[in-house]
């Protein structure tokens, strides 16, 4: 079959994936390959168990697969093949050297530019994906036109919004796409490509263009007020707890006013995912290279605020059950980041287990698709968890229930029958308050919600 154009992208994981699965399901005329160095991973990609967990996606997968999708690890002969390729490498946050805990570390993305100027042999477009510092574009140029060769890279900007869990819907129905571009006539040239791309299952006016910059820049913060929304409410959870005001009321009370919007308000254990403290960070670092102190404090107290909510939850926990929990036997409910995900990158989860061991607690994971990732992110720790999926199971003998992550499945558990085999007294912490604390307390367990008065029988 002879397609319109030749779409490579560089990265198969949470983001290139779903991505180009998508793309490829609404544009058959365009041939679209995902690469990866991970070998393991491309052949997941080809089966039926997928190398990530997202709601729909291997529908989408299976309808375009063999068709016009394809994985493969033969990146440099997909790199000569293609018309446009989007890179969406990781951009971790730098772990060493100048910037280290801030910025990103962009070797990857420096590697793969480098691989793409070897191996061309024609004209390319090349996306940035991975989210990145603001004129990263510009090094980016500098590199994959540094050949004294007559090829020439045009590079633009092409942030990805979705949320995990709800990846496919995102990408089918985004509330916009962003391409940046430069505004010569080259760089139109490309992003009238990309918006072609786009325009094949997106109304054109959801289709925002800008220049290659403020393309860039909005990925950060737009991730930069989603977070602050989130530490904003978990900020107000703690004066609720103190006050007698209840979150939930509050929430709905500010989110009702038009100009605030209800969304992102719910209070919780505090935010993960692998995005919003990265590029939080990364904006904060950026200020302060341009001198705007001022600015990174502010952005930084975000990632403060999220520190202080993990954290408290386990302080609560220790001072409500007595001042200690050594030997308690604890259990969390949920590990990944958010519901309907097995991704546990940067969860609360990670910390809130790290404070619980150092508390010399007995913890026991569950949750249902996230354990093999909490066995990665707590290796160091083997001996002193306990991993069991039927949460039923893992609550035998508990003296605490930690609801950590928002499954359905945890909201209708049959607690009567969880209460029976736990050690009295026993202990609810909603940190996602998705249960019914009233019911709780009438089944004599004492609850403690996020950012509402406890409810306990002790007098
Ligand atoms: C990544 C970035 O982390 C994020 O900043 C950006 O917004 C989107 O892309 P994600 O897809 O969640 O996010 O990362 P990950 O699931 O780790 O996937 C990256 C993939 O790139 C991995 O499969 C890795 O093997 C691959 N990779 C990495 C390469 O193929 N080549 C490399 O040189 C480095
Ligand atoms: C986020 C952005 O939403 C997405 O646009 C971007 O492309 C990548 O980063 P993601 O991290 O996958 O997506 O999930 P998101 O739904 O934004 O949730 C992030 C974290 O915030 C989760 O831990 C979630 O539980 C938490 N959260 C979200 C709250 O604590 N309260 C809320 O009201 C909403």
């Amino acid at each position: 079959m002879k397609y319109k154009k030749k779409i490579l992208c560089i990265g198969a994981g949470y983001v290139g994936g779903p991505t180009m699965a998508v793309i490829a399901d609404n544009c058959p005329q365009y041939k679209v390959t995902v690469s990866d160095i991970n070998k393991e991973k491309i052949k997941m990609w080809n089966s039926d168990v997928l190398p990530i967990y997202e709601p729909g996606l291997l529908e989408v997968v299976k309808r375009a697969r063999g068709r016009n999708l394809f994985f493969s690890t033969e990146i440099d002969k997909n790199i000569i093949d293609a018309d446009i390729i989007f890179v969406s490498v990781n951009t971790p946050t730098k772990t060493f050297g100048e910037g280290a805990g801030k910025t990103a570390d962009l070797q990857y993305w420096e590697k793969t530019a480098r691989n793409i100027l070897k191996v061309s042999k024609s004209n390319k477009i090349i996306i940035e994906k991975s989210t990145l510092p603001v004129r990263t574009a510009a090094a980016m140029e500098r590199i994959l036109n540094s050949k004294n060769n007559s090829i020439h890279f045009e590079v633009i900007s092409n942030p990805e919004f979705l949320a995990e869990g709800t990846a496919i819907s995102d990408l089918e129905n985004p509330d916009r796409v962003l391409i940046g571009s430069k505004e010569t006539k080259e760089g139109l040239q490309a992003r009238d490509e990309i918006v072609e791309i786009y325009a094949n299952w997106i109304p054109r006016e959801k289709i925002l263009t800008s220049n290659i910059w403020s393309s860039e820049l909005s990925k950060l913060v737009v991730n930069a007020f989603l977070a602050q929304r989130i530490s904003s409410i978990n900020s107000i959870s703690a004066l609720c707890e103190k006050t007698e005001a209840d979150i939930t009321e509050v929430s709905k009370a500010v989110g009702t006013d038009s100009r605030v919007g209800s969304k992102f308000l719910n209070p919780s254990v505090g935010f993960g995912g692998s995005c919003f403290k990265k590029d939080i960070l990364n904006l904060v670092y950026i200020c302060e290279n341009y001198g705007l102190y001022e600015v990174a404090e502010f952005w930084e107290n975000v990632v403060k605020i999220n520190d202080f909510q993990q954290n408290r939850f386990v302080v609560n926990m220790i001072k409500s059950m007595f001042n200690t929990i050594s030997d308690k036997k604890i259990v969390l409910l949920g590990f990944a980041f958010k519901a309907n995900t097995g991704d546990t990158r940067e969860s609360p989860a990670i910390s809130i287990s790290k404070k619980l061991i150092e508390e010399q607690a007995n913890i026991v994971i569950s949750d249902p698709k996230a354990i093999d990732n909490a066995k990665i992110d707590l290796k160091d720790f083997a001996d002193k968890i306990l991993y069991i999926e039927d949460p039923y199971e893992a609550c035998v003998d508990a003296h605490a229930i930690c609801i950590i992550t928002e499954w359905d499945l945890y909201k209708d558990l049959d607690y009567e029958k969880i209460y029976k085999k736990m050690v009295k007294p026993s202990f609810i912490f909603d940190g996602r308050n998705i249960l019914d604390h009233k019911k709780l307390f009438k089944i004599g367990y004492n609850v403690y919600p996020i950012g509402k008065t406890a409810l306990t029988h002790f007098k």
